[in-house]
């Protein structure tokens, strides 16, 4: 099967490039490099002997998108490309409105136009907005108090697939929820790499460990959950990306929405010692306010990726830490 992956050289796309291959799939990368480096295309290639084809196109380029399709063959799209700064996508909602949502319309009017019809989407569990229990099943009401306009554009993209799944009996969608993806690749050579601030616990965890962040601010000490800190259910990225594969296995025409996480709980103060702990040194932190819109503790029930796909979570949160310290191992940073 030809693939183009949407995304390809960011921190999931990247590793689920790699997967793709490995199992045999032929991958082309789509990606403007807004949030990633062309480097990594040499680490692919690295890790599967295969340097993919690469696009460097915007979603909002249509007529570029448009010719990618032309020349493709493509027989599934893997769709990772979009913004997804929370507290940016606040300050910013028009310009994530149309780089996620415009931009996924013109990915969708380009695969109808050269008659590709599977779609793998990279959603999120923030679509679940603040539903009221701490283990998300995938019936659970989606689109209420989504706490960010980010949040919103994944939303509205799952809404616009499972319409035209409505309209067009040959189209296959999957909606992939994501928890939250830590870790890096057991070589050391792909990881998350974000360019500028980051936003997410485990990207600044590794800025305070290169001392390019002097200490963790944890958002707060006072949630109901036994050590007072909020509760996440974080996944390997490695994990994460073979769910790509069997979602992509499993593939079939109208919609389908899987939960992708541990089902397993952790709180920010596990995540720091379990740090701590794989690099054999103290993490520096405070606690600092609440962040807007966090909520106390939630994570996946993963009964119906398991029962469906086959997918289960094989990697620990203490494979992640040793994971990340190695690609930060192998791309040292320091403060400017
Ligand atoms: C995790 C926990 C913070 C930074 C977000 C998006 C979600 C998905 C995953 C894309 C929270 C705490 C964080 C820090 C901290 N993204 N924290 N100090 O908010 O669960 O989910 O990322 O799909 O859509 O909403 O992840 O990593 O930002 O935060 O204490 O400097 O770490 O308060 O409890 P979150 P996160």
């Amino acid at each position: 099967m030809r693939i183009l992956v949407t995304g390809g050289t960011g921190y999931i796309g990247s590793h689920t490039v790699v997967e793709l291959i490995n199992a045999g799939y032929e991958v082309e990368i789509l990606d403007n490099l807004f949030n990633s480096k062309m480097e990594v295309l040499d680490v692919i290639k690295e890790l599967t002997d295969t340097k993919p084809v690469f696009h460097q196109v915007d979603l909002l380029d249509a007529d570029k998108m448009n010719e990618v399709f032309a020349a493709g063959n493509f027989d599934a799209v893997v769709h990772f490309a979009g913004l997804k700064a929370v507290g940016e996508s606040v300050e910013q909602p028009l310009r994530y409105y149309e780089n996620n949502v415009v931009g996924t319309v013109n990915l969708l009017k380009a695969m109808r136009a050269h008659g590709v019809s599977k779609i793998v989407f990279s959603s999120s569990a923030t679509v679940y907005g603040d539903p009221g229990v701490v283990s998300y099943t995938e019936d659970l009401p989606t689109g209420q108090n989504i706490p960010s306009p980010y949040g919103k554009t994944k939303y509205m993209i799952e809404e616009i697939l499972k319409d035209i799944c409505a309209a067009d009996a040959e189209f296959s969608a999957v909606l992939l929820r994501y928890f939250n993806p830590v870790g890096a690749h057991a070589s050391g050579l792909l990881g998350e790499n974000p360019n500028g601030r980051p936003n997410n616990l485990m990207p600044i965890v590794m800025k305070v460990a290169t001392g390019e962040i002097a200490e963790l601010s944890v958002y707060g000490n006072d949630y109901d959950t036994p050590d007072g800190t909020c509760i996440r259910d974080y996944i390997h990225v490695v994990d994460l990306a073979r769910g790509h594969l069997l979602a992509l296995s499993h593939i079939q025409p109208g919609i389908a929405i899987y939960n992708l996480g541990s089902g397993k709980g952790t709180s920010v103060l596990e995540m720091v010692a379990a740090f701590e702990k794989a690099r054999g040194q103290k993490l520096p932190f405070k606690f600092a306010p609440r962040r807007a819109g966090d909520l106390a503790e939630f994570y996946a029930n993963p009964t119906k990726a398991e029962a469906e796909l086959g997918f289960k979570t094989e990697l620990t949160i203490d494979d992640a830490m040793k994971d990340t310290l190695r690609y930060l191992e192998n791309h040292p940073r320091s403060a400017e």
